[in-house]
């Protein structure tokens, strides 16, 4: 068969190890999975109540414009319910939004280290990917300014960054998006929007009218628990969102996502719960990288990119041995760190001792 050339290059995602199969490997009898980023509280009760009498009309194709949830979407962000488009997680819209703009005769730019699928997606689509280091742990944007060619077709930003959690101050965004010609489509991935606490942070949906290029990307995976349902949405100006729909398959989400997104968006005291809880959590990892010396990024998320005394591959082995599961910096382009994600008060005094003991094991 002709492949792409390129595929010859990439390896398939690889997802992290499962608790079944940690309990199973290291006989353990409790395992907590810390290495994705899902929220440890759940979802709402509000879902869960919804989910035990959902009698929905599974037998028919879900409805491809989500009617409800994009009504309630539009309501909460005062936007045109055009300018929402729904994918099957935010890492389907990503790859639309490559499908739609990218081929071989165009430019990308793009922060390293970042979410992956930015460059995977750009690869696939043959085009020319310039990464511009994080400085610092924050986005480059002066780089990504001078990065800018006349082919330049899509600029993706992570905000707050995944693997290092750091945020880009909004001031700084703004000016940067002043400079960014207006043809350029500038993505805006929040996944990780809901846990900011930095009360400068402007929601950058507001800035919609300023910036018609742009496109703004959120995610029901995060802080509302519904990792599971493969939903999330991006907003932006209706022009640009219906280029996008050209690319998007017809049914991208089931009907039980549609839904259970839409009972989600009524229980906003369920998402300032699980911000509250995620910040006095997330202080912990900050006194702890503290007291022990170990460099740990400002988060403004649900995880934390901290130090290890070792290889950061032995590191996660060491705590996966005691029952967490975390991610390796060095798959992440972050050797000689692991990103943890903040669990509940439990699983974090867990994951601190076996902290503790793989510092004392190197002497440290
Ligand atoms: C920055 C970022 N963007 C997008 C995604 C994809 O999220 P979804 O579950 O909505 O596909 C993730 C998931 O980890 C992420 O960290």
């Amino acid at each position: 068969m002709q492949w792409k050339n390129v595929l010859s290059t990439m390896k398939p995602y690889k997802p992290g190890r499962s608790i079944e199969e940690v309990k199973k490997t290291y006989r353990l009898d409790n395992v907590a999975k810390l290495a994705s980023n899902e929220n440890p509280y759940g979802c709402s009760s509000t879902v869960t109540e919804f989910l035990m009498s959902a009698a929905l009309p599974f037998e028919i194709y879900p409805d491809g414009h989500g009617a409800t949830l994009r009504t309630k979407l539009a309501r909460k962000h005062d936007v045109e319910e055009s300018s929402i488009l729904f994918g099957n997680g935010s890492d389907e819209i990503i790859s639309i939004i490559s499908r739609a703009l990218l081929d071989e005769n165009v430019h990308t730019i793009m922060p390293t280290p970042s979410f992956p699928q930015y460059a995977h997606n750009a690869k696939i689509e043959g085009a020319n990917i310039t990464e511009i280091p994080l400085k610092d742990t924050y986005h480059d944007l002066n780089d990504f300014i001078g990065a800018i060619n006349d082919r330049t077709s899509i600029i993706w930003v992570c905000n707050p960054n995944n693997p290092t959690g750091s945020l880009i101050p909004s001031d700084e965004l703004e000016s940067f998006l002043e400079q960014v010609p207006e043809n350029i489509l500038v993505v805006l991935d929040e996944a990780y929007f809901e846990y900011v606490t930095d009360p400068e942070h402007v929601d950058s949906i507001t800035l919609l009218d300023r910036f018609p290029n742009i496109l703004v990307l959120r995610t029901f995976s995060k802080a509302y628990g519904l990792a599971s349902f493969r939903i999330g949405y991006a907003v932006g100006s209706s022009k640009i969102i219906t280029e996008l729909n050209k690319v998007r398959n017809p049914f991208n989400n089931n009907t039980l996502a549609v839904a259970v997104a839409s009972e989600a968006l009524d229980d906003d005291g369920f998402i300032e719960k699980c911000r509250k809880l995620n910040e006095i959590q997330r202080e912990r990892y900050k006194s702890f990288a503290f007291e022990t010396g170990l460099h740990m990024f400002d988060s403004e998320t649900n995880f934390v990119l901290m130090e290890v005394p070792t290889d950061a591959d032995e590191a996660s082995e060491f705590l996966l041995q005691h029952g967490y599961i975390v991610r390796s910096g060095n798959a992440l382009g972050t050797p000689g760190f692991v990103r943890i994600t903040i669990g509940s008060e439990e699983q974090n005094t867990g994951l601190l001792e076996a902290f503790t003991l793989l510092l004392q094991e190197k002497g440290r």
